[in-house]
């Protein structure tokens, strides 16, 4: 900038009049000028770069705000699960086991009232405490030798009351496995309702050797005459390589048993559980032999 504006006006300057005071005047403030128009024009850009830079910045602030409400609002699935069980449920201890409290749907919920399409889950197995976990799970409690020191698997633990009452009897680990994501969400908030840790195993295990288990539950899993034949032949692999085996059922129609049973205890059933399951109004507990 200087090089070409200045330098050549100058030199012309001082060889037209070298001596004249007044040249000398005129170049000082010829190259005063130059300077000043230097100096405007560095002070534009640089505001031109800082406006730009603020405009940028208050853009940037934009997007880190946007980010972070979505982020704020963002749930998780299992998040968004534990909401939903709690803001429909009721916590219950209105069962056979009333040391175990559990969130569950009762006659005081909403979705008790509204129609099975209007369900916000779809087949809520784990927001009821069934009749066949129901004893299974009050027999545990008050026969502890069967679950103490042991390793115990609750399969189809819905709820997990039988696995929260295995942890309460003395179980060294418990595990609740159901194939539902949500019933495996439910489980965890019953096992944080309750002060108990157990392992919540999501999947389908009905064809593993179970090996890391001593004791296997089955709470009310008969239910259906396909799961049933797959249940029997599992079950029976299982006793016949040494683990205890206890099943709870009130009697469903496809709990014909195709193993040797032994019948443990039989419990008379809570009024509120005879209406829930009509037709049933004890439930047993069965160890495979
Ligand atoms: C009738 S509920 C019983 C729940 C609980 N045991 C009780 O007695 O309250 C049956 C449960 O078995 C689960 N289930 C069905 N098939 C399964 C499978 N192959 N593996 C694990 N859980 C299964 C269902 O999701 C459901 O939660």
């Amino acid at each position: 900038m200087i090089s070409i504006t200045v330098f050549p006006l100058c030199e012309n300057f001082v060889s037209k009049r070298p001596t004249t005071l007044f040249s000398l005047v005129l170049l000082r403030v010829h190259i005063i000028f130059n300077c000043y128009t230097l100096l405007y024009f560095i002070k534009s850009i640089l505001s031109c770069i800082l406006i730009k830079f603020i405009k940028m910045n208050v853009r940037l602030q934009f997007i880190v705000n946007s980010m972070k409400t979505i982020f704020k609002n963002y749930c998780t699935p299992s998040e968004l699960y534990a909401k939903k069980i709690k803001d429909l449920t009721v916590i219950s201890t209105n069962h056979l086991t009333p040391e175990i409290k559990l969130y569950l749907i009762t006659e005081q919920c909403k979705l008790w009232h509204s129609p099975a399409d209007q369900c916000e889950f779809d087949d809520p197995f784990w927001a009821f405490y069934w009749p066949g976990g129901q004893a299974i799970s009050r027999f545990i409690l008050d026969n502890r030798q069967y679950v103490n020191n042991k390793k115990v698997l609750d399969v189809g633990s819905g709820s997990a009351a039988c696995a929260l009452a295995s942890a309460i009897a003395g179980a060294s680990q418990v595990t609740a496995n159901d194939i539902d994501p949500v019933a495996c969400v439910a489980a965890k908030l019953n096992a944080q309702l309750n002060n108990i840790c157990i392992d919540v195993l999501p999947k389908n295990i009905l064809s593993d050797d179970c090996s890391q288990w001593d004791v296997i539950i089955v709470g009310d899993m008969f239910y259906s005459k396909d799961i049933a034949e797959l249940l029997w032949k599992w079950l029976n692999t299982l006793h016949n390589h040494g683990k205890i085996v206890l099943i709870g059922d009130p009697g469903r129609h496809c709990f014909k048993p195709e193993c040797q049973l032994t019948k443990l205890a039989e419990y008379k059933l809570t009024e509120n559980c005879c209406l829930e399951n009509r037709g049933f109004s004890t439930s047993s507990v069965w160890k495979l032999n």
